[in-house]
């Protein structure tokens, strides 16, 4: 399954991450990196030899969030 984690490179975001691949799931990370660093994503993926898929993407912005749904479609 996959499943977004907004805010996925932030404190408790990336931990959300990191338990949400060990246990399998597939996850894609919204973050528009204002208050965290790239570098996170290295750690999450070193943590569970998996990375996530990684959207540079301000939340605020109504045309990014919806071209990123056009893009993820909802999987039943
Ligand atoms: N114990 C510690 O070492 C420690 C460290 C950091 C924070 N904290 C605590 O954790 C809490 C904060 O953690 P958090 O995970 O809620 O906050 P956070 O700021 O760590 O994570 C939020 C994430 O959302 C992203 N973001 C913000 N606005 C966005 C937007 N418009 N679009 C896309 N992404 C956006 C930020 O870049 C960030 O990565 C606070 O209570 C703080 O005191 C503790």
């Amino acid at each position: 399954m996959k499943i977004l984690v907004t805010g996925g490179l932030g404190y408790i975001g990336s931990h959300v991450v990191v338990e949400l691949q060990n246990e399998g799931f597939d996850v894609v990370v919204i973050d528009n990196l204002s208050n965290t660093s790239i570098e996170v994503l290295k750690g999450i993926t070193a943590i569970t030899n998996k990375e996530p898929v990684f959207e540079n993407i301000d939340l605020r912005d109504k045309a990014l969030v919806t071209d990123f749904f056009n893009r993820h479609p909802r999987r039943l």
